[in-house]
């Protein structure tokens, strides 16, 4: 069953209904000032850090669900809707809410009277545009009102969810015009206010939430918007809102338009006030300037569309799979932006309060995105080797207000420092920018500790290559990509953090995956090394230590069908036969494969027939299989999990590429689409009330076949499942690989879909590639019509585009 549809001319997913399963956001913003928004208009606004500069205040895990957001309550007589259904829920006589690339846009109707509401975060401002137009399609006169409302948030999002003792005393606002500002804090030490404005005269406001709602009442009622009257409160601690009212008259078939505007400055020390008390309000006059007629909005919108139509130019396919297209062109693009932008810190799911940037998190995150703004993936990479500490190992996560290791979290996951090769080799490969290996990159942020980009590469991968167990495979610390996997923490402690907890130091749990890692990250090391001119003792030290690894997963990782996962603590198998549960785990599969190892003795092709065995289900490749039925002691998290959820046996869609990049390493094009195809969102929207989860990004998990909710997905949009997806499929399904030398193409398609063209913007040179792909096993390369040997486009510096034609 579907809630919508694919708009893709207009790169849009289009909701017909507001009860969608659970509910289907978009993000606004691409840089500092975001919204997150659903289809009901539920949501809230951060500046760069939705944990210490929240704006506006939503509640999760709340009655109704998706409480909070940017609220127009439309009063006619006894009549009161809201153009995004909630929360007054009145019935509308049409709905609609269209999520772009950047923007939402709800349009509804109730008795004749129809709204458009259009929100979105401009490219360079720090502000959310909400432009509302109302339009009379009667024959009658009407008069109507408008009330809009939204909640402040005071600023530290943890703090302003359990610190009542202070915020109910701290709350101030100012109210000039038509504008209400939102100062709390700023008297002492906050250097940053808020505003909410609206391009018009207001017949009324309220600032304070008890006002506005009245006793007892919530957002579906408010008193005010019951007795027709603001009360024009000005809050004074407890809870500061923002709400204007606007009266109308429409003549038939007139419409009128207002830009609402929620902005956010930020005021030197010296210039915070203009007199005693009284904010300074230059900046916020000069942005409400900006957006006050809707000739502005407008064309401030096109400006946005105008931006994600280049960035998406980068990339584009038509190939015979319209599912395949529309992920690639629109919506996986999209998501890698968003990932990119929040890594795992703010979606419905992620509450923004608890994780920052996950160090492999925005590793891995890069790698979807660096084509598309590779400047910014620079940027990200120095900060991110700037949590590193000097023995290789690193921070787990950072806050990205303040850039600094969030200690909370810890350290000591041994697969992180790996990572940061993966993301500086694919930032290399894609811009050839070998300068930014020179960059001074501080320890743990420590001022004087800096060395070059370089030295953190190569501390990281010693790190690995230094700290292997008594199988010679690396430690895994405690945990590797699977923070579940939890094989030093022992933890009987009800609510103890599984991840901060290390009650046993064994010194002796190995991962299998890690070795897979070194192995596939240690060989794009030493080709960076090398480009960059490394000495040759330290090439041959690394490239040693690929083989010993190696030869360590033949010998002691592999179970004769598959790869291991890894040793526990007391040196017993994990993923394996010998296990009574969990004898299968699908990420040793995929990693060791692409990393090749024991690709002559045909350990890939035998690993990938145990996950169709083992672990292939309707919807993905699981992570494990069987699942754990009881919680062992031994494993930690992993088990906590009931069977078939998270990483307990869902199909963890993250690892789900890895398999299909296993496949194209091995030329087997129709098992790599075949799993591509399982989860990919576009091919789950028929089956929407299974699947439940939004039908244009990838979630996280997909409940497996033990469990209850078999094929339910959750956690969608902030998941790695979007940047390796984009991988898998565009370098893996359809072969556009950048390496250091050129772009690679050899395409993996099933026999069905093998013709492709496609352009892919690379080293500022325009790649228009046709493959026509006959499957007949040989192929030819024309480059400009001149015929290419081998599988990489040379470099064409300085043309403006290159034709390139395959033939299979
Ligand atoms: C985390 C990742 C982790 C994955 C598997 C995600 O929630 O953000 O860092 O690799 O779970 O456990």
């Amino acid at each position: 069953m579907k809630f919508g549809y694919f708009d893709d001319v207009r790169k849009e997913y289009v909701i017909t209904e507001p009860k969608t399963p659970l509910p289907w956001i978009n993000y606004l913003g691409n840089n500092g000032f975001f919204g997150l928004i659903s289809n009901t208009c539920g949501g809230y606004n951060f500046y760069k850090d939705a944990k210490l500069r929240r704006i506006t205040r939503f509640r999760y895990n709340n009655v109704p669900t998706d409480s909070g957001g940017r609220y127009y309550y439309i009063k006619e007589g006894n009549t009161v809707f809201n153009p995004g259904f909630m929360p007054v829920k009145t019935e509308l006589d049409s709905y609609e809410c269209r999520h772009g690339m950047g923007y939402s846009v709800f349009r509804a109707s109730k008795n004749g009277t129809a709204s458009t509401l259009t929100c979105f975060v401009p490219l360079n401002d720090n502000c959310e545009v909400n432009k509302l137009t109302l339009k009379n399609e009667t024959n009658q006169a009407k008069d109507l009102t408008i009330y809009s409302a939204m909640e402040w948030c005071l600023w530290n999002a943890v703090d302003d969810a359990s610190n009542f003792q202070r915020n109910f005393n701290i709350g101030e606002v100012e109210v000039i015009g038509s504008t209400i500002y939102h100062k709390t804090e700023y008297r002492e030490r906050r250097n940053h206010y808020a505003f909410y404005t609206v391009n018009s005269e207001l017949s009324g406001f309220d600032t304070d939430r008890d006002s506005f709602l009245g006793a007892f009442n919530s957002w579906d009622t408010p008193t005010v918007v019951e007795n027709n009257e603001s009360t024009n409160s000005v809050a004074s601690g407890w809870a500061p809102i923002a709400s204007h009212r606007l009266s109308l008259h429409l003549e038939p078939c007139e419409e009128k338009t207002f830009v609402f505007v929620l902005g956010y400055i930020e005021n030197e020390q010296k210039e915070k006030f203009e007199a005693p008390g009284i904010i300074n309000k230059t900046k916020a006059n000069a942005l409400i300037e900006k957006f006050d007629s809707a000739e502005k909005a407008d064309a401030s919108l096109a400006e946005l569309n105008e931006y994600w139509e280049k960035l998406l130019g980068k990339f584009t396919v038509k190939s015979d799979d319209e599912h395949l297209d529309r992920m690639v062109n629109i919506w996986n693009q999209y998501q890698c932006m968003v990932t990119f932008n929040m890594s795992r810190s703010a979606s419905y799911f992620e509450s923004g309060m608890g994780r920052g940037m996950g160090f492999r998190d925005s590793c891995q995150d890069l790698l979807g995105f660096v084509h598309l703004i590779p400047d910014r993936a620079r940027e990200r990479i120095l900060d991110i080797a700037s949590i590193q500490f000097e023995d290789g190992s690193t921070y787990h996560q950072y806050q990205p207000l303040t850039k600094r290791g969030n200690g909370d979290i810890g350290s000591g996951f041994n697969d992180d420092p790996l990572w940061l090769i993966a993301c500086v080799s694919a930032y290399i490969r894609e811009t050839g920018d070998y300068s930014i290996l020179s960059e001074p990159v501080p320890f743990n942020n420590v001022e004087g500790s800096e060395k070059s980009l370089f030295e953190h590469l190569k501390r990281s991968v010693h790190y690995t290559a230094t700290h292997k167990g008594p199988h010679g495979l690396p430690l895994i610390g405690r945990a590797d990509w699977n923070d579940c996997l939890n094989l030093n923490c022992f933890s009987e402690e009800p609510g103890e953090s599984f991840q901060t907890a290390s009650n046993f130091e064994s010194g002796k749990a190995e991962s299998v995956f890690i070795a897979g890692m070194f192995v596939k990250y240690g060989q794009e090391y030493i080709e960076i090394a090398k480009r960059f001119g490394v000495e040759q003792e330290e090439i041959d030290y690394i490239a040693g230590e690929i083989k010993l690894t190696e030869k360590a997963v033949e010998d002691h990782g592999w179970d004769g069908e598959w790869f291991v996962r890894a040793y526990d603590a007391f040196e017993a198998k994990i993923g394996s036969k010998e296990c009574e549960e969990g004898q299968i785990f699908i990420e040793p599969q995929g990693f060791c494969t692409m990393a090749g190892i024991g690709e002559d003795k045909g350990f890939g092709e035998k690993a990938l027939a145990s996950v169709r065995k083992h672990l292939l289900n309707d919807y993905g490749v699981e992570i494990l299989h069987p699942c754990y039925s009881q919680y062992y002691l031994n494993l930690g998290e992993i088990s906590s999990y009931p069977p078939g959820y998270k990483e307990n046996g869902s199909v963890f869609c993250h690892n789900n590429p890895w398999i299909i990049m296993g496949y194209s390493r091995l030329g087997d094009g129709e098992n790599a689409f075949d799993t591509y195809r399982r989860n990919c969102p576009s091919y789950l929207e028929d089956v929407s009330e299974i699947h439940r989860t939004e039908p244009y990004v990838y979630s996280q998990t997909i409940a497996g076949r033990d469990a209850k909710n078999y094929g339910e997905a959750k956690n969608s949009w902030l998941t790695g499942t979007a940047a390796w997806t984009f991988v898998a499929a565009t370098q893996g399904l359809l072969g556009i690989t950048p390496t250091f030398d050129g772009l690679s193409i050899v395409p993996c398609l099933p026999k069905g879909i093998s013709n492709y063209h496609a352009t892919r913007m690379y080293r500022d040179v325009l790649h228009d590639i046709t493959v026509e792909n006959s499957c007949s096993g040989t192929r030819k390369m024309l480059v400009d019509g001149v015929e290419v040997a081998g599988n990489v486009v040379p470099l064409k510096s300085g043309a403006a585009s290159v034709k390139v034609v395959i033939t299979i």
